[in-house]
């Protein structure tokens, strides 16, 4: 496995893979089992699978935020080097953002929505940032959780409204036993926390509505930022112990009334 710190030596190594399907899964390390299921998908469809680990700055709107993400980078490279991966991107900040804060892409009505109201800015740092990764790494296939669907789908819209050849690939949600999304965040959590956190998921599978999962939630103790449906799918963002955590699931899997969301 080889891992890259500078743009060129990496566009050097990519010149000798052209002809070759190239599979990419761009993280922000602090891997997991949610992770380690897209670079295994992606290994198995391709015959390079390359990953990459850059904490994005700029898509933190909270300096704090961006100063206690776990950053867990040897433990990171051994898992994907377990699972196969041939080349891992991890530049520092001044790599991917030569001119710093010059450009950024800017998208509505999709970033105006949810995560895009909660943390301002974050959608801007997103869609930079993995225009930036798709255009460097040139892959065949790019693979993006359904943890993030809100992410997903605006990166599927910023692909084909930018001609990126790279086809985004969504990939189920890996959850903890108890119904948590593994998620980087959760080792923040004390070990009493991270039980209750399966709450999210209990009330987004299980309330009637969404009205009612919130006040499930708020009853629990969670500080709730949303709980709305779009798409067929039933969203939340709640904070936890001053952790922020998200989650959706699909409406249809909830057992519903008969006519209910006429599907
Ligand atoms: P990060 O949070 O590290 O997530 C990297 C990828 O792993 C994303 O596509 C995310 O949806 C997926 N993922 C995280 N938890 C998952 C789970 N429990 N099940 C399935 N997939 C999961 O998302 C980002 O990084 C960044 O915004 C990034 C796209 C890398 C841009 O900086």
């Amino acid at each position: 496995m080889h891992v890259w710190t500078t743009v060129a030596e990496w566009a050097s190594r990519r010149q000798t893979m052209e002809g070759m399907s190239i599979g990419f899964v761009p993280t922000m390390g602090a891997l997991h089992c949610g992770h380690a299921s897209l670079v295994e998908r992606c290994r198995r469809e391709n015959q390079i699978a390359v990953a990459s680990i850059f904490v994005n700055p700029t898509q933190f709107n909270d300096p704090q935020d961006l100063e206690r993400y776990p950053r867990t980078l040897e433990r990171d490279l051994d898992l994907l080097e377990r699972l196969g991966t041939t080349d891992v991107l991890a530049p520092p900040v001044a790599e991917l953002y030569p001119q710093e804060r010059r450009f950024r892409v800017v998208e509505e009505p999709l970033t105006t929505l949810m995560e895009g109201v909660c943390r301002p800015g974050f959608f801007e740092g997103v869609m930079t940032i993995v225009l930036k990764l798709l255009n460097l790494v040139r892959a065949r296939r790019a693979y993006f959780g359904e943890k993030d669907y809100q992410q997903l789908q605006v990166v599927r819209d910023l692909a084909r409204e930018f001609f990126v050849p790279t086809e985004i690939v969504g990939c189920p949600t890996v959850r903890e036993p108890s119904g948590l999304a593994a998620s980087s965040r959760n080792a923040l959590l004390s070990s009493s926390g991270r039980e209750k956190a399966s709450a999210i998921f209990r009330a987004l599978a299980t309330a009637p509505d969404a009205g009612q999962a919130r006040a499930q939630l708020e009853a629990e103790g969670f500080r709730v930022d949303y709980v709305e449906e779009h798409w067929g799918r039933r969203f939340a963002a709640a904070h936890l112990e001053g952790v922020r955590l998200i989650d959706n699931v699909p409406v249809e899997s909830r057992g519903q009334e008969p006519g209910a969301g006429g599907r």
